[in-house]
């Protein structure tokens, strides 16, 4: 079972043993010296210490985007940009998607631990107890319109849960429940989201299968074509969503960490990191990207007039699945995924040959071109994990509009893990920016009559 408040205290404790602050950066403003501590991380990745900046000079820092700003400590997930580094508390990424599975990669994250035997199993029973939906939560799928984005309505129906199962996380027993509630039900409700959208018949979840193979047994199985499992899929699913199971403080984990600290219930939290995941610039890139190489070959772009449209500084376009605002070398996560198009399209061309899957040759071209272009090599922008991962989708049968959706099932537990460290950190604060005021100065208020 997923350990609650006492072991997550300890591990918050252990977070600020492993900052230590020996150093002292200097600032001097209108004459005045200030001495700032230096904090450094367990990889040796160090911070000026900010937090007594404004009481002490009455200035604060500017950073939209956050791009040079640590909003917290945390003991979860290691990122190194310039490497190409990830690692899910302290194991790295590659490992992970060869030996693990996404349950097994989802205790990791939430706990801390890999889990035993018997953890592992008391996790999958619970999975599989908590897979079934209230009944009256399907009436709400059935009065959306039949062309809403199932991101819209995940994001709505997590949040509907709080209804449903009151959120329990005073006792190391109920986080775990909540916990697990969520990472279960999300699965059926994303594969419950696709089925009515189709107009067909729901399936419900089957006790003898695992996380990944109930997904696709939920999603495809129909009563007049039963599904037959296969297992390989099932594989590349599991890799698919611990690729994607965490990845510290991108836009989504964020927005689930400044949500939650106005301790908000954790649906809540969760719902708002679903809608962050949905924007094309963060976990809806999947799906731009598929339609993007989809644009080229229907209209028959060739790929250096793409290149040259992502270069022009008058437009808006970008290579969706390219560049990353931590990754400045080639993101490790699409590396995995690359050789994931080899296992799936494999499956669906049983003699090996995939030179017919014209977008896979399409996104390779781009790759190799794109990569060859001084302004790529110049802005060190490389494939990212969605690169690669909607044509491991799509050859799973899975619909583009559910792209990001799948991206949403995979980082959940990281969003959890994350939500959990924030609730619990001593030195946790309301999430509150301060800015710098452009707008008008003090203006006084014209009655109507008097107005232009
Ligand atoms: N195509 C063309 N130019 C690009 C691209 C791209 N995909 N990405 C960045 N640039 C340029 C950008 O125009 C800017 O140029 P300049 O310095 O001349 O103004 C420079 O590279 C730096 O980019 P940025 O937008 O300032 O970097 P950022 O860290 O703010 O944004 C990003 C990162 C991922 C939002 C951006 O690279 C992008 O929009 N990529 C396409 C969308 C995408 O693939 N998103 C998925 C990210 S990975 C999944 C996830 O974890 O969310």
């Amino acid at each position: 079972m997923l350990p609650g408040k006492a072991e997550v205290s300890t591990s918050q404790l252990h977070i600020y043993e492993e900052i230590s602050m020996t150093q002292h950066a200097t600032l001097t403003i209108d004459g005045k010296t200030f001495q700032l501590p230096v904090i450094t991380g367990s990889e040796g990745e160090r911070a000026i210490d900010i937090r007594a900046l404004r009481r002490e000079t009455g200035l604060i820092t500017f950073d939209p985007g956050f791009g040079s700003t640590g909003s917290c400590a945390s003991a979860i997930t290691f990122m190194d940009g310039e490497r190409g580094i990830l690692r899910y508390r302290g194991i790295p990424i590659e490992q992970l998607a060869e030996k693990s599975t996404f349950v097994e990669t989802a205790y990791l994250l939430i706990t801390g631990k890999l889990p035993n035997r018997e953890e592992l199993t008391r996790t999958s029973v619970m999975l599989n107890d908590f897979s079934l939906l209230h009944e009256d939560l399907k009436f709400f799928y059935q009065n959306y319109p039949s062309k809403a984005h199932p991101m819209g309505i995940l994001s709505a129906m997590v949040n509907t849960m709080r209804s449903f199962y009151p959120e329990l996380i005073d006792l190391e027993e109920d986080i775990s429940r909540t916990f697990l509630r969520l990472i279960s039900k999300v699965r059926t409700m994303a594969a419950m989201a696709y089925k009515i959208s189709r107009g067909h018949k729901t399936v419900y979840p089957r006790p003898n299968y695992s996380y990944g193979a109930n997904f696709l047994h939920m999603m495809f199985d129909n009563p007049v074509i039963p599904y037959e499992m296969d297992y390989d899929l099932v594989q590349a699913l599991n890799v698919f969503w611990i690729l994607h199971a965490d990845h510290e403080q991108n836009c989504s984990t964020a927005a689930v960490r400044v949500v939650g600290s106005g301790k908000v219930n954790v649906y809540a939290a969760i719902s708002a990191g679903i809608s962050a995941l949905w924007g094309p610039l963060h976990g809806g890139a999947n799906q731009a990207v598929i339609q993007m190489l989809e644009q080229i070959q229907n209209e028959g772009l060739t790929i250096p007039q793409v290149i040259a449209r992502a270069k022009a500084k008058d437009d808006p376009f970008k290579l969706m699945g390219f560049g990353h605002r931590v990754y400045k070398t080639y993101d490790p996560r699409a590396r995995i995924m690359k050789k994931m198009c080899d296992l799936v399209l494999k499956k669906q061309r049983p003699n090996g040959n995939n030179e017919g899957d014209t977008l896979l040759d399409i996104a390779m071209e781009l790759e190799h071109t794109a990569l060859e272009d001084p302004y790529f090599q110049e802005k060190n922008l490389y494939p990212n994990v969605d690169f690669y991962s909607g044509i491991v989708l799509r050859a799973m049968g899975i619909p583009t509009n559910m792209f990001t959706v799948m991206f949403a099932i995979g980082r959940l537990p990281g969003w959890l893990a994350q939500w959990q460290e924030d609730y619990h950190d001593p030195m946790g604060k309301i999430s509150r920016p301060r800015q710098i005021y452009t707008g008008e100065p003090l203006t006084d208020y014209v009655p109507i009559d008097e107005r232009e």
